[in-house]
């Protein structure tokens, strides 16, 4: 789970379109808002890298005095939205009588999707007040569903600019790049030897501490794709699994391989059996659309020194992790972030441990 407390500041937040916040607080959160957004925020992350093509979304259900009912999230696309399982969950505690609040990380639908609209589970249920951690990304169907639970008479708040807010919109980053720009958000990850070195020493395919690895794991778990080139898969063969943690049951990534080469057909069957949706294109240029059309909404670079500077030649990349191993075989490896827009918001704050980067931070957290 994720520690609230060290989520990492994003940046600036778009304001809302006009009309979408019927009850908005003006710097005022009660405390138990807190508590219940950050469970919001967690039933969410459980599900990151499994949802997509859509976003991530987690809800939590409170009682009159703020105590947390139910949490729900959204596990993947077919599946109930997260208020639907939060609602449900609630059902099963037998405490239904008890609701009063409902805390949402994105706004509710108000549409007949493969699931009914979230608004009509909620108008249906004893909730009375509705808090909205960011509005929906889509133009067309932004406020409509807080328009809908306001003028059924339930009191609707969006969160103020703050942490919360903040996590909120990290969460739906990437989904917003897909819905505004049809491709992913790409975050580059690279790592470097203590001399800045990306090539790893002859019969080694890393550098890295255990706790980097860790990482590099669980961001491939939250993520909908590997980008990669030739050059990378015909030195190591790498498999490009989620390994030290579980990944989500069933999950099949695209691999997108850039490059002309001609690549072993047995490497090219075994990724496949692995999991992954191989698609190979000429160049980068080829990426957005291909990645956008198979409903990528985050997609990570590992590739080798050549095409991630084909990618920040071309400006595409959104946000980049740098891991540099220390001097020292002891000390931890250095973690820094950086993003295409300056200062801009980046999901990797999602992380607990790059929450807080500001240039270089240690990374001490062991795996
Ligand atoms: N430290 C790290 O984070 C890290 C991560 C991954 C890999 N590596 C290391 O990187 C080394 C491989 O480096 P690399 O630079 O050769 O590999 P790479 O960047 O993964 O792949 C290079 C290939 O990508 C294709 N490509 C790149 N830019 C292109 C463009 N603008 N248009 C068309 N194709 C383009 C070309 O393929 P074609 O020539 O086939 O057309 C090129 O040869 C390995 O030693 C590997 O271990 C390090």
């Amino acid at each position: 789970m994720v520690a609230a407390d060290t989520l990492r500041s994003s940046g600036p937040i778009e304001a809302d379109p006009p009309g979408f916040v019927p009850g908005f607080v003006p710097g005022f959160v009660p405390g138990f808002v807190f508590a219940g957004f950050d469970a919001a925020r967690d039933a969410a992350l459980a599900y990151l890298g499994n949802t997509a093509p859509n976003p991530p979304v987690g809800c939590a259900i409170l009682d009159q005095h703020g105590a947390i009912l139910a949490v729900g999230g959204h596990e993947k696309a077919g599946a109930p939205h997260a208020e639907a399982m939060a609602l449900s969950r609630l059902r099963e505690s037998g405490r239904s009588a008890e609701a009063r609040r409902l805390l949402v990380t994105l706004e509710p639908c108000n549409h007949q999707g493969r699931t009914g609209p979230c608004t009509e589970a909620i108008l249906a249920s004893p909730v009375r007040e509705v808090w909205i951690g960011c509005s929906d990304p889509n133009p067309r169907v932004t406020g409509h569903g807080a328009a809908r639970l306001a003028e059924a008479g339930l009191s609707v708040r969006t969160l103020p600019a703050g942490r919360l807010r903040r996590d909120c919109e990290a969460l739906i980053l990437p989904f917003r790049s897909w819905a505004s720009r049809r491709r992913p958000w790409i975050t580059v990850k690279q790592a470097l030897d203590a001399n800045g070195g990306m090539i790893p020493p002859p019969g080694a395919r890393t550098f890295t501490s255990a706790a980097s690895l860790h990482l590099a794991h669980r961001l491939r778990r939250a993520t909908d794709a590997i980008v990669t080139g030739t050059g990378t898969i015909l030195s190591d063969l790498p498999s490009l699994t989620v390994r030290h943690l579980s990944d989500h049951p069933g999950r099949r990534r695209v691999l997108a391989i850039v490059g002309g080469s001609a690549l072993p057909e047995d490497y090219l069957a075994a990724a496949a059996a692995r999991g992954f949706d191989v698609r190979r294109v000429p160049s980068p240029d080829a990426l957005p659309a291909l990645l956008g059309a198979a409903g990528v909404l985050w997609a990570m670079v590992e590739a080798g020194p050549s095409l991630l500077r084909s990618l920040r030649d071309s400006g595409l990349w959104d946000d980049q992790l740098t891991i540099r191993r220390a001097a020292s075989g002891d000390s931890p490896d250095h973690l820094s972030v950086e993003t295409a827009e300056a200062s801009g918001p980046t999901p990797l704050a999602l992380l607990p441990e790059l929450a807080a980067l500001d240039q270089e931070e240690p990374c001490s957290r062991e795996s």
